[in-house]
């Protein structure tokens, strides 16, 4: 749904904010890119809705090439693309009602529907009752519910979101969340969402991207990411510290995810080895809609016998990464 293509992006000759960036994101997933400050986040997504000009590689939206958009062109296409913000961004002398009027007259709705089409997209995100509300009378989460009516007013196929929960705490942050998963799954929009916060990856995303001094580090499903050795997304998804050193111990970590996280794999491994291991951590979400996480394990004994269980583990489709051998 949105290829970006080798994109780069230089500010002043000197700061390279996007090096060679290339993201895929497919039809209705939420696709989350997670970096520090400065990582060239915003840059990216101003450059999927062409706020930004690449200055090579190229954006395509939904079979539009949008970086060789002009005019009218452009405009029509930005309109298939709502856009969520960090600080809201509303018409604080505006009601909450009137801040969607105002996006709907921006995409050319005749005056006599928007009144009943606005009040329809404040009902979407749950917030009909405060139609009247001015934004300074809102409570943050409410706030950005707003953003989200208003971003979703034109009907797009898509929706960038940069930032959109920084602002809010942890509830309302969830709550946020929960509202973006649904509206994709129910309008089967198109997510690209940026963040800091693993979170937020862990929370709403299907798919991420680790953005490095603009440079795409790894990129994949989530339930992919985790399957995959050194991954590390996977390691910030679920960190498990640092290994302690345990004499006469090997330390392994494991990751596993989907149907591998319900079978009794550590009870195999001391059923059918006879090895005495004993768990030092674990962490288990549920990611992308399966349940996914990580495993700390200590076992005791001969360097050959953390290999056998490192191999026999590996043989059960976890991924298997030796920390320290014995
Ligand atoms: N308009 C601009 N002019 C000059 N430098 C910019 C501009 N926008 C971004 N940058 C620089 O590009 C880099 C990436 O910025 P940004 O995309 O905002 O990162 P992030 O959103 O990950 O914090 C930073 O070094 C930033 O200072
Ligand atoms: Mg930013």
């Amino acid at each position: 749904m949105i290829t970006i293509d080798r994109v780069t992006r230089t500010f002043d000759g000197a700061v390279r904010a996007l090096d060679d960036v290339s993201i895929h994101v497919r039809r209705g997933e939420v696709f989350g890119v997670v970096g520090q400050s400065g990582a060239g986040k915003s840059t990216l997504l101003r450059t999927v809705n062409a706020l930004e000009r690449p200055d090579s590689g190229t954006v395509t939206v939904d079979g539009v090439e949008v970086t060789a958009l002009q005019g009218r062109r452009l405009l029509e296409a930005r309109h298939r693309i709502g856009m969520v913000f960090q600080h809201f961004n509303l018409v604080s002398n505006r009601t909450a009602v009137e801040n969607i009027e105002f996006a709907l007259e921006a995409v050319g709705r005749p005056r006599s529907a928007k009144r009943d089409e606005a009040l329809e997209m404040l009902d979407l995100v749950g917030l009909a009752h405060r139609a009247d509300a001015y934004p300074g009378e809102l409570s943050g989460g409410q706030r950005q519910r707003v953003g989200i009516a208003r971003a979703l007013a034109s009907k797009p196929d898509v929706l960038l979101s940069d930032e959109a929960t920084s602002a809010l705490d942890p509830d309302t942050t969830r709550q946020i969340l929960a509202l973006i998963r649904r509206l994709s799954r129910d309008l089967g929009l198109t997510v690209l969402l940026i963040t800091h916060e693993m979170d937020v990856v862990k929370q709403v995303c299907d798919s991420a991207a680790l953005l490095e001094q603009g440079r795409v580090v790894e990129q994949g499903p989530l339930l992919d990411l985790v399957r995959t050795k050194g991954s590390r997304l996977a390691h910030d998804l679920f960190p498990l510290g640092e290994a302690p050193e345990l004499p006469g111990y090997g330390v392994l970590d494991l990751t596993f995810a989907g149907g591998e996280a319900e079978r009794p794999t550590i009870a195999m491994l001391a059923r059918d080895l006879g090895i005495d291991v004993s768990i030092l951590g674990a962490t288990i979400e549920t990611i992308a809609g399966e349940q996914a996480g990580r495993t700390r394990l200590a076992i005791p004994g001969e360097p050959g016998v953390v290999e056998r269980a490192a191999r026999f583990l590996g043989e059960q489709g976890v991924g298997v990464e030796v920390v320290s051998r014995p």
